[in-house]
């Protein structure tokens, strides 16, 4: 039986679209049963229209509490029978509740090789550190931000001329191919924690 995924986005996207790229072959190991944003604009949500498959949009701005939104959050996924959320350019912290509720069943891609350069600003903080090497990261979900059990990585070499936009892209290209890879490791219970 193929895992039903949620994806939670709150702008462009790109990562969602890999994911749901990837959920089409017949042989995947996971389907893209809901695509959740955070916020009303996000562009991924039009795309994942065009694509038939179930939107909701839970605007965390209508909340008091940071838990009333989440358990918002987690009524939506129960109501989908969702096994698995992954977190894709979803710009909300989530609270400890949250995230043990969710504990091995939730994944979260990062713009850099963790544990390095954690937080925002990957690319240009990599360039200003000189590494030669960049990358991204999928990994579990822990309360602790942009840390957690390492699902899979990629690199890429930082090229004498690079600038953060040039960086960026190759990074986002890495990334829509490691995200699919990762979930689809991770749907057939080969990496679990
Ligand atoms: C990606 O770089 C991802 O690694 C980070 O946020 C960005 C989201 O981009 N967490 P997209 O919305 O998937 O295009």
């Amino acid at each position: 039986m193929k895992k039903r995924v949620a994806i939670l986005i709150s702008g462009r996207g790109s990562n969602m679209t890999a994911l749901i790229e990837a959920a089409s072959a017949e042989d995947y190991p996971a389907e893209i049963a809901l695509v959740v944003s955070n916020r009303p604009d996000a562009a991924g949500l039009h795309r994942a229209s065009l694509e038939a498959i179930p939107t909701a949009v839970i605007d965390h701005t209508q909340f008091g509490e940071r838990e009333a939104f989440e358990q918002a959050l987690d009524r939506k996924l129960g109501e989908y029978r969702i096994d698995l959320v992954c977190l894709a350019g979803f710009m909300r912290l989530l609270t400890p509740w949250f995230v043990e509720r969710w504990s091995g069943h939730m994944l979260n891609i990062h713009p850099s090789l963790l544990p390095q350069f954690t937080g925002l600003d990957t690319h240009r903080r990599a360039l200003a550190a000189g590494v030669k090497r960049h990358g991204a990261t999928v990994h579990f979900v822990v309360p602790e931000m942009d840390a957690g059990p390492i699902v899979l990585q990629g690199s890429v070499a930082v090229l004498e001329n690079d600038t953060e936009e040039t960086l960026a892209a190759r990074v986002l290209e890495l990334e829509h191919q490691i995200y699919p890879r990762a979930l689809r490791a991770v749907a057939q219970g080969l990496t679990k924690v």
